[in-house]
């Protein structure tokens, strides 16, 4: 028969233990496990007179029907998601609190009820004056959506369940979303975990596509609720440094399409403008090249985008311990490439500070950007500017050899397309694209040599 057992789940990372511990021992969170609901055990006899019934199988080349996708009205927004929104899915909408959610949820929610579709925008953060007001600011106070401040599931559900299903329905946020049925305070994994999957049901059930944000925490995971992960059918994030303008829109994860894809977008007073163009998005325009400044021909999904790379190097005299200090790159990465540059270089970063930083608020996660890094912060600790007009790609391995890397071509014709004259990748014989100068590496060492003997 079923029997029933105790379990804690942490709040943090959604980790289950079966006894009570003050340290989390998936996550090593303090305090972070609170009993959940209990987990029922089945220990039946798996066999046709049980009650199970035969599940058919199918082959996979059955016939089935292609989603019909929607657009979001953002061309942007439709890049990212692989095309489109998939009527009956859960996308969850994850990012840093004020990245501008709220802003990009409700620009395609006007567009969508403008194109004549009924979207219902609950929020549970905002009262409803709050959004109007934005809306008025973002000139959509005539896009015809139902609004609510609301954070009862019940209530949303049962409303929803009273009308027509709508086309698209934004739960802004959903770790404010709160259900009688389950114990806790909203915002708990129990909590977050039950309304999701109340929400989820309905929106298949109805085939309405279902917009759940969440807010992210600092370690970039999406808050407490890691498990609504796999929960939903697409995950995106929305990234940006909230002092910068520029925004961008990643999928994590997408049962639908590829995630390779990116959407930009710049926030500006009339809210989030789409930038179908980024290329030159994130090099700084100057002319005089600089030390420890190098630009690297990103690809993002099909799309270059040239980036500036900046590297500084202060010298300390005394013996603390040097700073290393990284904005949007990985810092373990740079870890790997300074130790790569001291063994296989004999470059000397032991007593030296360092800072990276990806110019314009950009996050880096393409592997290729290694070389480029490299190059930053050999120019910046020799002192010598890059050749002007240069870009760098390659992936170091640690043997302080230079890798291939994929989308050669696309990278160089982007970089000659904006001028540069100058590329340096991975070793390859070929011609550059016209007007530029392609100039393979094989080693790390090749790349010290050319910036401290003949810069
Ligand atoms: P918001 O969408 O509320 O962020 P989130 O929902 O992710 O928490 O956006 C908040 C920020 O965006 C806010 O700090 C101000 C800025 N913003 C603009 O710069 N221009 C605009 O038109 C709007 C609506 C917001
Ligand atoms: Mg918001």
């Amino acid at each position: 028969m079923a029997k029933t057992k105790k379990r804690y789940v942490c709040q943090a990372c959604g980790g289950v233990s079966h006894r009570w511990q003050g340290q989390c021992p998936d996550c090593s969170e303090w305090n972070s496990l609170a009993e959940d609901a209990p987990a029922t055990v089945f220990s039946l006899r798996h066999d046709l007179s049980s009650g199970g019934r035969k599940v058919g199988f199918a082959p996979l080349n059955a016939p089935t029907q292609l989603p019909q996708r929607r657009s979001t009205g953002l061309a942007e927004f439709d890049r990212a998601l692989g095309g489109g929104l998939v009527p009956g899915s859960a996308i969850l909408m994850g990012g840093d609190p004020g990245i501008g959610k709220s802003t990009l949820l409700l620009q395609s929610a006007a567009a969508i009820a403008r194109m004549g579709a009924n979207v219902v925008y609950i929020s549970g953060e905002e009262a409803a004056g709050q959004v109007r007001l934005r809306a008025a600011r973002l000139g959509l106070s005539d896009a015809p959506i139902s609004l609510a401040s609301e954070t009862s599931v019940r209530d949303i559900l049962t409303t929803l369940g009273s009308m027509d299903a709508p086309t698209m329905l934004v739960i802004d946020s959903i770790q404010t979303m709160y259900s009688d049925t389950i114990e806790g305070a909203p915002g708990t994994v129990s909590q977050v975990r039950g309304c999701a999957l109340e929400l989820i049901r309905y929106a298949k059930e109805n085939g309405v596509v279902l917009v759940l944000v969440g807010h992210v925490t600092k370690d970039g995971t999406i808050a407490g609720p890691r498990v609504l992960e796999h929960m939903v059918d697409v995950v995106m994030s929305f990234e940006g440094e909230r002092s910068h303008q520029y925004r961008i829109l990643r999928a994590l994860k997408n049962r639908f399409g590829a995630v390779d894809e990116i959407g930009v977008f710049a926030m500006q007073g009339e809210g989030l403008v789409e930038i179908a163009n980024p290329s030159t998005l994130f090099l700084s325009g100057r002319d005089e090249p600089l030390a420890g400044s190098a630009v690297f021909p990103a690809l993002e999904g099909t799309r270059p985008v040239l980036v500036e790379i900046q590297a500084l190097i202060v010298r300390l005299q005394s013996g603390a311990t040097p700073r290393r200090a990284v904005v949007g790159w990985d810092s373990s990465r740079l870890a790997m490439l300074l130790a790569v540059l001291e063994s296989r270089c004999g470059l000397n970063f032991s007593s030296a500070e360092v800072y990276l930083n990806i110019a314009g608020g950009y996050r880096l996660s393409d592997p290729a950007a290694d070389l480029a890094v490299a190059a930053a912060l050999v120019s910046a600790l020799a002192d010598r500017p890059l050749p002007n007009g240069s870009v760098w790609f390659g992936e170091v391995s640690l043997a302080g050899e230079i890798r291939q890397v994929a989308h050669l071509d696309l990278r160089l014709k982007e970089s000659a397309k904006l001028g540069f004259v100058d590329g340096y990748g991975p070793s390859e014989k070929r011609a550059g694209p016209h007007g530029l100068q392609y100039q393979g590496l094989t080693r790390l060492m090749n790349l010290v040599d050319r910036i401290v003997a003949n810069a």
